[in-house]
């Protein structure tokens, strides 16, 4: 089905055809027959394949990366679609407009998106306001960032803001300091920066958990183009603030050699193939450095069963994806779990938690 509307959406400008798709999305979420429909088209198909991650029961290990919904339109539909989890965001406490237009392009060569959006942002009361979740949706992730206004030096006060006032619509909460459009941004991934802004973050959702008697967990998603030292100092301190898990990573700022499409050269964050092994690579370093005490959620250029497979492989206890979505469409959710299902089974297993945790020691 998918072949069909995607030479269709791929005429449009993509910043278009995204805003488009996620109307048509936001529509289906209002409505819980259409909803329905769409779970036995793609939902319903996709096969159960049960992981735990930051002691969250997930269906299958494979959800929506943020950044597609960052305003909270269409949780049930993109549940109903398949994914076990849907993060949604970047929301900024304070509404934004985010970068000047143009700012999203396609690679289609390279099978790569860049973007350098900004996080545009509705702010977190129009996020809250939109967001509807019914007992059947995805795990419910929001992901959460600071306003480009707010001073690095001051960044501690938007993301505790921000945690405290989703705190109570989420099952996680991520803390983004790797996107690479907002000014200085990643500087926040330094241990100056980082040790303070986990210890903020750290003290209010303990605050938060005891209002609301819930804990929920917080996850750091960290930029593919961190050094070996970089990576490191991320881990001890995430181990020392007791977070829950390590998203990797975000779009690289890196340019391969390899990239042939006219695009490759705009500002902004790449995604999709390109940024595969990279992000792999990084789950590979921060793997033995979390020692199982942060789990990790691996995300970066994944299509195929085997990118799922590799990446688990290497230590992640979760997946996600973005950039092959657009280029796919929802069958490959079926596909990729499918397709993770059957290794679990061909090497012998029942469950892929016990495959990892055998495979990963051979
Ligand atoms: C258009 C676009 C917008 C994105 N916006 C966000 C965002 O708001 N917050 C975030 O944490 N990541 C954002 N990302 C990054 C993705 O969540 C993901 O980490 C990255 O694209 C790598 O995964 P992929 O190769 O499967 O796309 C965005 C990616 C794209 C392509």
């Amino acid at each position: 089905m998918y072949s069909f509307v995607r030479p269709i959406l791929f005429q449009l400008d993509p910043e278009r055809a995204h805003d488009l798709t996620l109307s048509q999305l936001a529509m289906v979420s209002r409505s819980p027959w259409m909803t329905r429909q769409l779970h036995t088209c793609f939902g319903a198909k996709v096969p159960s394949l049960p992981v735990q991650c930051m002691g969250l029961d997930f269906a299958h290990p494979f959800g929506l990366a943020a950044g597609l919904d960052k305003s909270a339109r269409a949780l049930p539909a993109l549940s109903a679609l398949g994914f076990s989890g849907v993060e949604m965001g970047t929301v900024t406490p304070k509404p934004q407009p985010g970068n000047e237009k143009p700012r999203m392009f396609r690679l289609p060569e390279d099978e790569a998106i860049i973007n350098r959006m900004g996080f545009n942002s509705g702010g977190v009361d129009e996020f809250l306001q939109n967001l509807v979740r019914p007992d059947n949706a995805a795990v419910a992730g929001i992901n959460i960032g600071k306003n480009a206004t707010t001073a690095i030096a001051d960044a501690h006060f938007d993301y505790v803001n921000a945690m405290q006032r989703v705190y109570a619509s989420a099952d996680y909460i991520t803390v983004n300091i790797s996107s690479p459009n907002t000014k200085s941004l990643r500087d926040l991934q330094n241990e100056a920066f980082l040790d303070e802004l986990l210890g903020h973050l750290m003290a209010a959702r303990s605050k938060c958990e005891k209002v609301h008697k819930r804990r929920v967990p917080i996850a750091l998603k960290v930029a593919p183009d961190l050094s070996g030292d970089e990576i490191e100092t991320i881990a001890e301190l995430v181990v020392s603030h007791q977070f829950d898990a390590v998203i990797a990573t975000n779009t690289t700022v890196s340019r391969p050699d390899s990239l042939r499409s006219v695009h490759a050269n705009e500002a902004g964050g790449l995604s999709g193939a390109p940024v595969k092994s990279m992000a792999t690579e990084c789950i590979r370093r921060f793997y033995p450095l979390l020692n199982g005490k942060v789990q990790l959620i691996g995300v970066g250029g994944i299509k195929t069963a085997d990118d799922a497979w590799e990446k688990l492989l290497a230590g992640a206890d979760y997946l996600q994806i973005y950039t092959q979505f657009i280029y796919q469409g929802p069958a490959m959710i079926r596909e990729i779990v499918h397709g993770l299902a059957e290794r679990v089974s061909q090497h012998g297993f029942s469950d892929l938690p016990s495959a990892m945790q055998a495979l990963r020691q051979g």
